[in-house]
């Protein structure tokens, strides 16, 4: 198994391109279920959450095809051969869960595996299938995997979610662009993502509104046609590589970046001393000498501070001057990163779902494993910052979600390595 070493170095300076966003792409994907005719993605990052995703669509009979290099994902789902989303692929990444309206609403019936126990919490998909029922369509569970129908179609209604939930959102939207009647989804999710998915159905030919507020209208139609679509930006990973100037001092230019992508985010950045400006090609972000302050944060649904970002936010307070305390509202178990970092000498207290973190002046280099995708970026950070040498096990996790993280790390002058494991 691959593992990364880190050695802890000084500013750092230069630009680092930001990539499309995989949250967007994994639910961009499912999409194309929606129409026979072909749906064509650009600016898609490479990671292997899309391989599993194109697994996935491959399996259900969807042609996908990666071009140039991955960056275009070219996909067609003219003749499906099955309905069914196998536990051997949902298992792997929770995001295949998203398959489900789009089935349903296209063939009147879909057999979808629950994605089951994961590294970071729960994860149950009530949301989902409260959502999907309100359409008309009838769910029972069965040896592990959700079996939905909606024989007579599905018919659109007003339905109000319990939580803004990301993925019940993108499934619930997606269902209802072929059901007969207007869905009204009250209390819905506002992430970008949303937003990139809602643009791209219309391309499609959907009659959708009010996304990026917490309703969103949608007019079923009766077909989708084909469409050419950008993803958006990855915001987790801007926000990830905003952290690295944060940590080690100097001068970092993330191309593709957008403040309204990271508001939350970056004033947090902001208060804690770090400077972040809008500029043609992107986010400069710029630290001077000294400490960091340490800042409070809590997680929230969008424009909340994101709880894809608490991990690697964590690593810079390990650092911060002064005592910080971060909030996890989103996820239960989500500090694993947390004692990896105490390995490297930081000094953190994890109660339920608060953390408190009491900065201390330099981290220092330690053997440590990667938990979960989110956690194993972290430690890469904690690295950056640390006195010698830090080996990060299991990078697996970072393959997930991270495109060529140590070419973009080297570019800006860090001391990164990959090992190639047996
Ligand atoms: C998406 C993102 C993930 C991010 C999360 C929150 C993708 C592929 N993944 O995940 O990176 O961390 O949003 O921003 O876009 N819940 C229920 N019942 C449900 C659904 C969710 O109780 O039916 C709970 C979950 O257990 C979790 C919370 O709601 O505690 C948030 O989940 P949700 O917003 O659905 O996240 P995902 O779409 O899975």
């Amino acid at each position: 198994m691959d593992s990364i070493l880190v050695t802890g170095n000084g500013p750092l300076s230069g630009q680092i391109p930001i990539a499309g966003a995989k949250n967007a792409c994994l639910t961009l994907m499912p999409a194309t279920l929606l129409s026979e005719e072909p749906l064509t993605l650009t600016n898609a990052p490479r990671l292997s959450d899309i391989k599993t995703m194109t697994a996935l669509l491959q399996s259900l009979g969807a042609e996908v095809s990666a071009l140039q290099d991955g960056q275009v994902i070219a996909m067609s789902s003219h003749s499906l051969t099955s309905h069914v989303a196998d536990y051997d692929i949902v298992r792997k990444m929770r995001a295949s869960n998203l398959v489900l309206g789009p089935l349903l609403a296209r063939f009147g019936q879909a057999v979808v595996s629950l994605p089951g126990g994961c590294a970071i919490g729960a994860r149950p998909m009530d949301l989902h299938v409260e959502g999907l029922e309100a359409l008309g369509a009838e769910i029972e569970l069965k040896d592990g995997y959700l079996h939905a129908k909606a024989p007579g179609g599905l018919k659109g209604a007003v339905h109000e979610m319990r939580f803004a939930s990301v993925g019940a959102t993108e499934n619930i939207v997606m269902a209802a662009t072929l059901a007969k009647g207007t869905t009204v989804l009250k209390n819905a999710a506002r992430e970008p993502e949303i937003v990139d998915l809602v643009e791209c159905l219309r391309k499609m030919g959907a009659q959708i509104s009010g996304e990026g507020s917490s309703t969103i209208e949608i007019q079923g139609v009766d077909r989708l046609h084909g469409a050419t679509h950008q993803v958006v930006t990855d915001r987790i990973e801007l926000g990830t590589y905003m952290l690295a100037p944060a940590i080690c001092g100097g001068e970092v230019e993330l191309l593709g970046g957008r403040m309204r992508l990271v508001e939350s985010f970056a004033a947090k950045l902001d208060a804690a001393g770090v400077s972040v400006a809008e500029t043609d090609k992107g986010l400069k972000v710029t630290r001077k000498n000294g400490r960091v302050s340490s800042v409070d944060v809590v997680t929230e649904p969008f424009p909340g501070f994101p709880t894809d970002l608490q991990a690697q936010m964590m690593a810079l307070m390990c650092i911060a001057e002064g005592t910080s305390v971060l909030e996890e509202r989103i996820f239960e178990n989500r500090f694993m990163h947390a004692p990896e970092l105490v390995r490297m000498g930081a000094n953190i207290e994890v109660h339920g779902g608060t953390a408190t973190v009491t900065g201390v002046e330099r981290l220092k280099g330690a053997p440590v494993m990667a938990t979960d995708l989110r956690a194993s970026v972290s430690l890469i950070l904690a690295g950056l910052a640390a006195e010698g040498e830090t080996v990060v096990s299991r990078v697996y996790h970072l393959d997930r979600g991270y495109e060529h993280v140590v070419r973009k790390l080297e570019g800006v002058g860090a001391k990164i390595e990959r090992i190639k494991g047996q």
